[in-house]
């Protein structure tokens, strides 16, 4: 099954799981911010299942030296999700779109959907197959109404969603809509990443090289609707809102959320037989095993 239909070619998904996670002091001196739980789950698990449920099947996962074998440990080489992942080292935290740089071997001349590591997405996820089916050769970015925007990239549309402009964490914010940490970029991003000069605090920013595709007419942003949340987790509060919301949906539908095993079998990434020898693997005590047993169980049902 080709789940991959970019037209430009493969589509390959970077994971940047980065950053000293400062705010979540103590708790990342235990482990790095993405292996923190959301709930019932590590974080890491939730922009995976974003890449698998996108159709992603080659992913690589850059973090720092000191926490990348704890994400080995935990995820291993992807294939038990019919995915193939890849591990990348940032020696510091030196932007995000260092990743493309980090990445750029790996990327080739593919596409790549960049995803942040701290990025929770939840709710019909077509916005997205379609902004990396549709992206060609330039960026694609979302926008997300927010109240209060000032902590995130904000992106400026007029009234047809042109893009008037894109601003890292303005004092005035020109409007409310945040930039997530999922990006799409066409072939050739990583050396346009390279050619940035770093910020001020010496990083290479996102949002400089979506200006750049901004400059060059090439960069297309579109409007996440009402219906999809997004979450991202960097403080304390942020993962107790994060882990309130998975819980409420995961108690309410019995579904879980953030499964890379259920959604690479929804994709089609591993058959019945494997999703449930998968299954079969995990502690019979944990409710997240219970729950995918409900799926497999429904699955044979209609098989
Ligand atoms: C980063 C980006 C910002 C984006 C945000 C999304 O900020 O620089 O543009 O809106 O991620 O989570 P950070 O939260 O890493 O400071």
């Amino acid at each position: 099954m080709t789940t991959n239909d970019n037209k430009g070619g493969n589509v390959k998904g970077i994971i940047l799981a980065g950053g000293l996670g400062t705010r979540l002091y103590p708790l990342t001196n235990v482990a790095s911010k993405q292996l923190q739980p959301i709930y019932n789950k590590p974080m890491i698990y939730y922009p995976l299942t974003t890449l698998i449920l996108s159709g992603v099947r080659e992913i690589m996962l850059i973090s720092s030296p000191h926490d990348i074998p704890r994400f080995q440990d935990l995820l291993g080489d992807g294939s038990r999700w019919g995915v193939s992942l890849h591990y990348a080292t940032q020696a510091e935290p030196k932007g995000i779109a260092e990743a493309l740089v980090i990445g750029q071997e790996f990327i080739g001349d593919d596409s790549v959907f960049l995803m942040l590591g701290d990025n929770l997405i939840y709710g019909r996820l077509e916005f997205l197959r379609n902004g990396i089916a549709g992206n060609g050769e330039g960026a694609t970015i979302f926008g997300y109404r927010v109240a209060d925007p000032h902590a995130f990239g904000v992106v400026e549309f007029d009234a047809d969603y042109k893009v008037l402009s894109i601003e890292e964490k303005p004092a005035k914010p020109r409007s409310n809509w945040a930039v997530p940490g999922l990006y799409v970029y066409g072939p050739g991003a990583a050396a346009r990443a390279a050619a940035l000069e770093p910020s001020a605090r010496g990083e290479l920013e996102i949002t400089d090289l979506n200006r750049s595709y901004l400059a060059d007419g090439a960069l297309k942003a579109i409007p996440m609707g009402r219906g999809i949340a997004w979450l991202d987790t960097g403080t304390p509060e942020n993962l107790l809102d994060a882990a309130n919301f998975v819980h409420s949906i995961e108690t309410r539908t019995g579904f879980l959320v953030g499964s890379p095993e259920e959604a690479a079998f929804r994709r089609g990434f591993i058959g019945l037989d494997a999703f449930e020898a998968l299954v079969d693997s995990m502690p019979k005590s944990s409710a997240y095993r219970q729950s995918l047993d409900g799926v497999v169980a429904e699955a044979r049902q209609d098989w």
